[in-house]
């Protein structure tokens, strides 16, 4: 998820991008670019860093006078932060320039062919082959850039948001998308392209949203022209009122990044699943690039050792579960502040699994260098491209949440799971402790999932009655069983992390060990009850708690009815395979803590004492 910011009109473009693209930094932040047109020649910039690092870069040169710009906010995807893969990106002519924001899968094979027809690139990006298609269709075709842009989107699969300049024809813009979004203000003489309103807000309130697949030519001399890229089809424009503040844009129009992130869930999955989740005439793959090297040292391992820390670590407990039951490899979760001074036993044919959203977390750092100077394989699961624990990892796979901005961790742990998940199918196909037919039966599901968190998230009207019920409790206990003994210790920190109620988990058969003791007509008690995953026993904890008063609000299966007539909440949601319910079962357990902290009045993105990246021990 990266920013875009564009304007053509009688203003200095510059100051208007650099103040949009530092509005956009919440949809990415790790490196940027402008590119202006002063009616001359093009001039572009870019760096590594924030906007803020352009705007000094900008401020050290002569400044550009120019009413054009092309301005961009990047998010890494392909290519590591750096100078030169930030964008825009240029052709080999230098002739045009695009802003991109999204994933183009099949960059590496279209790269192939324009290398073929001499074409050369400087950057590691999908976005760079892209610009070079379009000079390639440009030229091959001989026509003018919209068409040129449309041909060559015709041959892109994956998702975007572009606007591209062409210094030949100074007088215009071409704007499109599929996936990504991109929104177009009409002011007087003068039009802004952005990711979203934030950037011309005080400009106009005049704003056409671009529908999927559409491309739209504009030129300051004549009306915004829309096209259907696979039709060609001649669109009529539907220009809206903007009715938001530049805060409520920011966050997509709900209350807070941590809100907004939970509902970013669906799309979150989709994305990490893409290009991973294939469907080949029929049959499903796991495709898992950055893995294929090294399949072999994981089918050899002698364990598999996870480390991480937080929210992290929870994830790597599901893991622990799902690559046990599809690979039979032994697996240990390590929290990374204790595996780096307890001296640990590290075999050179361990494999250790490092992961973290931020990719800067101190402990987890240290826990990873202890592991490679001791000679194991060190693979990352990460969200932040080219972060400290992605470049120190041998090899590793991004989660494609985009960022979360909310210090509680919701979107990085579902798609943490989503990883994991693909990482433990595809191990135990290759190494055959998992059926052909099981290994489709799981793909299929697991293509399932984006729908299901959809579906959940529509409870969520019933998911804040039911907090108001609880904002009040000063303890709460959370349990589960198996896969979502996991899910239930990351409820319990989403609620202590975000409204400071004291909140424990525990795996459910644990209660009678000793927390039962903490059970009475107070003591709110959230239960995993699904179907999938030891109902029965779950059912007997669930009694047991409520002979002694507890007060339960239980996740349960579409349709259960023996959980019903005991709890007194009941959420229910999908049915799935057990080891995809962790993804589910987490979402009515982010929505509650949510829904109790904004009722408690808790600052939710930015709780007390806390950082969304721990970078120091
Ligand atoms: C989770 O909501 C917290 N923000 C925290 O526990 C976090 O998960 C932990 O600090 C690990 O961060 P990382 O995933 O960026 O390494």
């Amino acid at each position: 998820m990266c920013g875009i910011v564009a304007y053509i009109g009688h203003q200095q473009a510059s100051p208007i991008i650099i103040k949009g693209l530092k509005r956009l930094e919440y949809r990415g932040y790790d490196s940027t670019g402008i590119s202006l047109y002063n009616g001359a020649e093009l001039q572009t910039i870019k760096t590594k860093g924030k906007v803020s690092d352009l705007e000094a870069k900008l401020q050290a040169g002569e400044p550009i006078q120019a009413a054009i710009g092309l301005g961009h906010t990047r998010w890494a995807t392909h290519g590591v932060p750096n100078d030169v893969n930030s964008h825009p990106h240029t052709s080999n002519s230098g002739d045009l320039v695009v802003v991109h924001n999204g994933i183009i899968e099949n960059y590496a094979a279209l790269k192939e062919e324009l290398i073929q027809r001499g074409f050369t690139f400087s950057s590691d990006t999908d976005t760079e082959v892209l610009v070079n298609l379009i000079e390639d269709v440009q030229k091959k075709e001989k026509v003018k850039l919209g068409k040129a842009v449309q041909i060559a989107l015709t041959q892109v699969v994956g998702a975007y948001a572009i606007v591209v300049f062409d210094h030949k024809k100074p007088n215009e813009l071409v704007a499109a998308r599929l996936g990504s979004p991109l929104a177009i203000g009409i002011g007087e003489g003068e039009f802004f392209v952005a990711s979203d309103a934030t950037p011309f807000i005080e400009y106009t309130k005049n704003v056409i949203y671009l529908e999927e697949e559409h491309l739209a030519i504009i030129r300051c001399d004549r009306d915004i022209t829309i096209r259907k890229i696979t039709s060609d089809k001649v669109i009529k424009p539907y220009i809206e009122e903007l009715q938001m503040s530049l805060e409520n844009i920011q966050k997509g129009g709900y209350d807070h990044f941590m809100l907004k992130e939970i509902f970013e869930q669906p799309q979150a999955i989709r994305d990490t699943l893409r290009g991973r989740l294939l469907s080949n005439e029929g049959v499903n793959v796991i495709t898992l690039s950055s893995l294929r090297e090294h399949e072999n040292k994981f089918l050899k391992a002698r364990r598999i050792l996870i480390v991480a820390c937080g929210t992290s670590w929870h994830a790597g407990l599901v893991a622990e579960y799902l690559l046990e039951k599809f690979t039979r490899i032994p697996v240990e979760v390590e929290y990374a502040s204790e595996f780096r001074y307890r001296d640990p036993i590290i075999f050179p044919d361990d494999i250790i699994i490092a992961i973290s959203q931020s990719g800067e977390t101190a402990d987890t750092l240290a826990a990873i260098n202890i592991a490679k100077e001791r000679g194991a394989f060190v693979f990352g699961v990460c969200n932040v491209v080219g972060s400290s624990i992605s470049r120190l990892t041998d090899a590793g796979c991004y989660t494609h949440a985009g960022p979360e901005i909310g210090v509680a961790s919701t979107k990085a742990f579902t798609t943490q799971i989503t990883v994991l998940s693909l990482l433990a199918l595809r191990l135990g196909m290759v190494k055959g402790t998992l059926s052909r037919s099981e290994y489709q039966q799981h793909l299929v599901e697991l293509e399932s999932i984006p729908d299901k968190v959809s579906e959940i998230l529509t409870q969520e009207a019933l998911i804040k009655a039911v907090a108001t019920s609880f904002k009040d409790a000063n303890n709460c206990i959370y349990l589960g069983r198996g896969y979502n003994f996991p899910v239930a210790l990351e409820g319990a920190l989403k609620l202590k992390e975000i409204s400071y109620i004291h909140a424990e988990g525990y795996p459910a058969a644990e209660m009678k060990h000793g927390p039962i003791a903490l059970i009475d007509e107070q003591m709110p008690v959230v239960v995993i009850a699904t179907k999938k995953g030891h109902y029965d026993k779950v059912v007997s904890n669930i009694s047991e708690i409520k002979s002694r008063k507890g007060r339960i609000i239980a996740v349960v299966s579409e349709g259960d009815v023996r959980v019903k007539e005991l709890a007194d909440y009941c959420i229910e949601i999908p049915e799935s395979l057990e080891c995809f319910t962790p993804i589910l079962t987490t979402i009515p357990l982010q929505l509650l803590s949510y829904y109790i902290a904004v009722q408690r009045g808790c600052s939710v993105d930015q709780p007390r004492n806390l950082a969304k990246s721990v970078t120091v021990e």
